[in-house]
């Protein structure tokens, strides 16, 4: 058997970390594929997979190495409190592309225009998987694989289809970009192939993308309040377009 931290340092430069049990879990749980996966107490993670991921139990007992407290925290920028740590291989380009193209969509696509905030994307990204959205657009300069990203998505970047597209590049479908001046969004139902766009934190939505934009939707504020958080905008939308017909049902 290969010595877990020789099979790390082969993998490190072309994975994703998944930092603690949680971000395995869920990984493990939407067909991530991971080469490597270590803890520092193995009997405890096994015991947390019994009580809380009965479904990947069998994978992690397979995958999961014991290293030293010491080895694990050579390996994380910080030490997790599940004491877990893994490696997945990041999706192709190709495949993503692929995914956020194919028609006919059953649930939207969200773009965010040149997001600035690494926690922002992390926490659209778990919004997505959990309304199971086609998948997560960004545009602009920032990773929406960056390891903050991957660690506020809570290892969900493989439950759904996250790129980055230029605008020119973003899927087929009836764009609803969000913006404070558009038109309430309660009078509107969001369709499935919906592609819903969400401006910079900093400075709202680009002119390239309002040129592109079909509709304009505004989320309800009282008037002296001058704009929500980019990620809990992402999440009334979702949950507008649930409320409204679309989104799997809870279980
Ligand atoms: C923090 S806001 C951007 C604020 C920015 N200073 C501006 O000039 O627009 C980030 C994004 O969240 C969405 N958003 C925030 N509040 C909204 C609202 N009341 N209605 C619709 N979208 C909203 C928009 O897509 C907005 O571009």
């Amino acid at each position: 058997m290969t010595d877990p931290l020789t099979c790390w340092r082969a993998h490190a430069d072309a994975c994703v970390l998944l930092d603690g049990f949680h971000a395995l879990k869920h990984a493990l749980r939407f067909g991530a594929e991971v080469p490597v996966a270590v803890t520092t107490d193995r009997a405890a993670a096994l015991a947390l997979a019994e009580e809380l991921a009965g479904d990947v139990r069998e994978a992690l007992d397979t995958l999961l190495t014991e290293v030293p407290a010491k080895t694990y925290a050579s390996l994380v920028p910080r030490p997790h409190p599940t004491g877990v740590a893994a490696l997945a291989v990041r999706p192709s380009r190709e495949a993503n592309v692929r995914a956020l193209a194919r028609t006919p969509r059953t649930a939207p696509v969200v773009v965010l225009d040149n997001p600035r905030n690494l926690g922002n994307a992390g926490a659209v990204i778990r919004l997505a998987a959990g309304f199971g959205a086609t998948g997560v657009v960004t545009t602009g300069t920032l990773d929406p694989w960056h390891p903050t990203v991957v660690r506020g998505g809570a290892g969900l970047h493989f439950a759904t289809a996250v790129e980055r597209l230029g605008v020119d590049e973003l899927p087929a479908g009836p764009l609803f970009a969000l913006d404070p001046e558009g038109e309430d969004i309660r009078g509107t139902k969001l369709p499935d192939d919906a592609v819903l766009a969400f401006g910079s934190e900093r400075s709202g939505l680009s002119a390239e993308l309002r040129a592109r934009a079909d509709h304009l939707l505004a989320l309800p504020m009282r008037p002296q309040v001058s704009s929500y958080n980019l990620a809990t905008s992402v999440a009334m939308t979702l949950y507008h377009w649930s409320a409204t017909g679309g989104a799997p049902a809870a279980s």
